[in-house]
Order: C-alpha cells, then sequence, then structure tokens
C-alpha cells in the first residue's frame, strides 16, 4: 500500500519506517528539515534500538522522507504521528495534531477514498476534530470521500519496533466498512506474520524471537479506541504506582518487595510486568496521558479518584528518595551527589520529561551539590533543563568522584558493568541508592559500599 505517515518523532518515525520494512511505499513527512535530512541519509533522527538498521534497509527502496505534502495526494492511508505535548492546563496540546489535518485537507486526492489514521495519543473525540478540519479544508465529505480512524500507538521507547512488529493487540477504531477493510489489509502482515521469516532474516540485526501469541486486530469504534489508549496508560501507571507504595510499606515492615511482586506476578489474573520498583514513573507518556485522562473524567463529572491517586503517589515517591537519602545522610546541605541516569527509562535517549527533573533540584534546594552522567540523554537532559547548576559527568565513573552518596535513577544495562572498586574508593562516603534494585547488593556491600534499594 501507499503509506503516508506525518511526524518524524518518536512514534512517526518509527511508525513509518516499520510500515515501510513490511513493504509499504511509505513516506514520512516532517517539517523539520534536520530530521528529514537524517532519515534520508540513512540515519534515525531519534535513538530507538533497531531503527537506524530499518532505515538503512529501506531508505529509497520502501522508505521516503520529505518536508513536503505533496505525496499526500498519492497515499491510501496516512497516519497522524505528530507530537502532542501538554498543555499549561494538564490537556493535551492538539496543535500540531490540527496543524496536520489541514496539511492533509490541503493535499488529499479528491478522488480517491483515503483512511486518515490518528497514531498519535489524543482525547477522545479528537477524531471527530481531525475528521471535520479535512472536510471544511478540501470540501470532501467524511465517511463518503474519506475517513479517520483511531489505531492507538502502544509503543513503549527502548522497544518500539519490537512494539510495532510483535504487539499484543491492534487497536482500530473505524465507523466506516471501507476503512475497516483497508486497516484489515494495512495489518494482514504483522497479525499473520507473513514473509517474517524473510524479514527476520533480512533484518537479522534485530535478532528477532517471534512471540508464540500472535496479535489480536481488535475492531471497535473511533472514540472508544481512544479512549483504550488512554485506559491502557492509566491503569500501567496506576499499577507502578501500586507497586512502589507497596515498596514503601515493606521498608517498614521488613519484607521484601522483590519477592511480593513475585509472588503477585504469579497470578495471572495481575501478570509480572510493570511491578517493577522506581523512584516513580515519567517520560513523555504516562504524565501526559494520565493528567489528561484525570482531566477528561473531571470534565465528564465522572472522576477517575484512582488515576488522581496515582498521580500524587508518584510524585510522592519522587519526594520519598530524597527523604530516605536524608535519614541515610543527614544534613544534605554540601553534600556532593552523584547521579547515575536522567533519562526516564534504559535504550532511550528520551529525557523531555524524567525523575531526576523532579529529584535534581529537590537536591539542590537542600544545599546538595550534583554531578550526573547517562548513557544517551544528557543532552536532551541539558536542553530541557537548562537552569539546572549540576555537573555532567563524562563517563558513570565519575558521578562517585568525592561523593557522598550514589544514587542510581535509571537502570543502564552498562551501570551494571562499572568499575565499582574504583568508585567506592573514590566515594567520600561509600553509600549507594539503587531505586530499580538492579545492581547486586551482596557484591556492593562486599567491596565496601552502605547498599539500599527501595523495598528491600
Ligand atoms: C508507555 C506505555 O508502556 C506504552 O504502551 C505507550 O504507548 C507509551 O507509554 P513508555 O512511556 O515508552 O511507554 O515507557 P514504559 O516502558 O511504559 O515506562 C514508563 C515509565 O514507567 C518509565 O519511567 C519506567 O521506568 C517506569 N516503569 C515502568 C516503572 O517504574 N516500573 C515498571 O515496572 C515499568
Amino acid at each position: 500500500m501507499n503509506v503516508v505517515c506525518v511526524g518524524g518523532g518518536y512514534v512517526g518515525s518509527v511508525t513509518g519506517v516499520s510500515f515501510a520494512a513490511l513493504g509499504n511505499k511509505t513516506t514520512v513527512i516532517d517539517i523539520n528539515k534536520e530530521k528529514v535530512d537524517l532519515i534520508n541519509c540513512g540515519k534515525s533522527p531519534i535513538y530507538e534500538p533497531g531503527l537506524e538498521f530499518l532505515i538503512q534497509q529501506t531508505i529509497g527502496k520502501s522508505l521516503y522522507a520529505t518536508t513536503e505534502y505533496h505525496c499526500i495526494a498519492e497515499a491510501d492511508v496516512i497516519f497522524i504521528g505528530v507530537e502532542t505535548p501538554t498543555a499549561p492546563d494538564g490537556s493535551a496540546d492538539l496543535k500540531c495534531v490540527k496543524n496536520a489535518a489541514m496539511s492533509i485537507g490541503e493535499n488529499i486526492n479528491k478522488n480517491k477514498f483515503t483512511v486518515i489514521i490518528n497514531k498519535s495519543t489524543i482525547p477522545t473525540g479528537t477524531g471527530e476534530v481531525v475528521s471535520s478540519i479535512v472536510a471544511e479544508v478540501s470540501g470532501l465529505i467524511p465517511e463518503k470521500d474519506f475517513s479517520v480512524v483511531s489505531n492507538p500507538e502502544f509503543l513503549r521507547e527502548g522497544s518500539a519496533i519490537w512494539d510495532v512488529f510483535f504487539p499484543d493487540r491492534i487497536v482500530v477504531g473505524a465507523n466506516n466498512q471501507i476503512a475497516k477493510e483497508i486497516m484489515r489489509k494495512l495489518y494482514k502482515p504483522v497479525v499473520t506474520r507473513e514473509n517474517y521469516h524473510k524479514l527476520s532474516e533480512q533484518y537479522s540485526n534485530l535478532n528477532w524471537e517471534a512471540p508464540e501469541k500472535i496479535p489480536v486486530f481488535f475492531e471497535t469504534d473511533v472514540k472508544t479506541a481512544e479512549l483504550i489508549k488512554y485506559a491502557s496508560n492509566g491503569f500501567l501507571a496506576v499499577k507502578i504506582s501500586y507497586i512502589n507504595e507497596m515498596a514503601k510499606l515493606c521498608e517498614k515492615l521488613g519484607t521484601n518487595v522483590l519477592d511480593v511482586a513475585k509472588g503477585m506476578g504469579l497470578d495471572s489474573r495481575i501478570g509480572s510486568r510493570f511491578l517493577e520498583v522506581s523512584s516513580g514513573w515519567q517520560g513523555s507518556c504516562f504524565p501526559k496521558d494520565t493528567s489528561e485522562l484525570y482531566l477528561l473524567s473531571e470534565k465528564y463529572e465522572s472522576e477517575l479518584s484512582i488515576v488522581k491517586a496515582a498521580i500524587d503517589a508518584n510524585f510522592a515517591m519522587h519526594r520519598y528518595v530524597v527523604e530516605k537519602i536524608i535519614r541515610f545522610l543527614g544534613c544534605l546541605n554540601g553534600k556532593i551527589i552523584g547521579i547515575l541516569g536522567l533519562t526516564f527509562k534504559p535504550n532511550t535517549d528520551d529525557a523531555r520529561k524524567t525523575q531526576a527533573e523532579f529529584i535534581i533540584p529537590h537536591l539542590l534546594s537542600l544545599g546538595a551539590n550534583i554531578q550526573a552522567f547517562d548513557p544517551q540523554g544528557m543532552e536532551m537532559f541539558k536542553k530541557f533543563n537548562p537552569d539546572l547548576d549540576i555537573k555532567y559527568c563524562d563517563k558513570a565513573e565519575d558521578v562517585a568522584q568525592r561523593a557522598d552518596c550514589i544514587l542510581l535513577l535509571t537502570h543502564w544495562q552498562e551501570f551494571k558493568n562499572l568499575n565499582w572498586h574504583e568508585m567506592v574508593n573514590s566515594l567520600r562516603f561509600p553509600y549507594i541508592l539503587d531505586t530499580r534494585n538492579f545492581l547486586n547488593k551482596q557484591y556492593l556491600e562486599e567491596i565496601g559500599f552502605y547498599y539500599q534499594g527501595l523495598g528491600t
């Protein structure tokens, strides 16, 4: 099929490149020429494992990138994969979505039925907004000349390519039978995994071990599909806040939250995933989506109090980490704290919304000095936190230099293999707080650390 993807960021580039890899002629449109040039040079505009490899395999063959919108006229389907950041009032800012809808309306083929696919996370009811803009600008009739469907992304940064090719489910919200048929055709390779053997040979670098379970292709109406995305992210955030609060209780009871999570997860009704303790959840999705979902519930006077509680518990968890350091070190004024990890999770360069963004200012406000390292996210963290007076280290071990505490916020795999002997000897005080319960407690204690996790 002829696919166009408006947006070349975290959602758009992954979506466009993946559908190109599945054999569709796919054009990614982005207003940012730098991103477009990167893709056309075989480079990834974001740090996402496997993405650059797929771009190199497809660029100029099935993948194209441009800043121009005239390719819209040939499209069978048009993904809207632009950002929907949080507006000051906590709601989703739809400026980019509306601009995309206008550009689509200006260029859409007036003689061919086209499906416009909302891939970005958008508030329930936004499909109608997109449809009315396209109709107004193009003069076309919705559901007769074109149709807007909801196909929310469930991409986890760091494993987004996998999530396109091996999703648990594909949710399609459509109010039009022709649109449904076109969406079934578009996703057939993913649902049937036809050619996957060829793909996995061709893309051997992705070393795929295809899961047994094949994805469910789930059809519903547009608004319900839009809500499924928010409801899913809201629940995942609740689940994480739940285990984080359980970790705090475990510290009081002297029980081990790792075993609690394991014992809970063995119940298939609960499941073991998203029960990993942290200093709280962050990222460009959970905070935005939970905020928008809660505002929606308030707007319709059907408050999602549990989502609100998860949001509050999450900020409390950020504070709890600082309080725990104070309980161990006493007054932080003048202390040096070395921070490992500035991104919101490993395997991404995304540092737009992170735990460190909240925890570091809190530590600075108590008079602490901060030195930090992140393998991929330092540049972006600096960009989004220009006023933070902290030292950025060239290598991870340097965060320990004359420090009174090491605080691990993001569990990058490479942190397991640091020169911990060198670090324990360069610390002023050998204390480490591992907010992910990620490192080897026994080993670190053997070489002289006072090791603390969360809930362990
Ligand atoms: C999330 C959803 O998982 C994805 O389906 C949706 O499309 C976009 O939002 P993402 O934000 O990339 O994906 O990251 P995710 O892996 O969900 O983690 C979000 C935050 O929760 C991170 O800060 C992560 O460290 C934290 N987390 C995750 C935990 O603290 N514990 C867990 O068990 C899992």
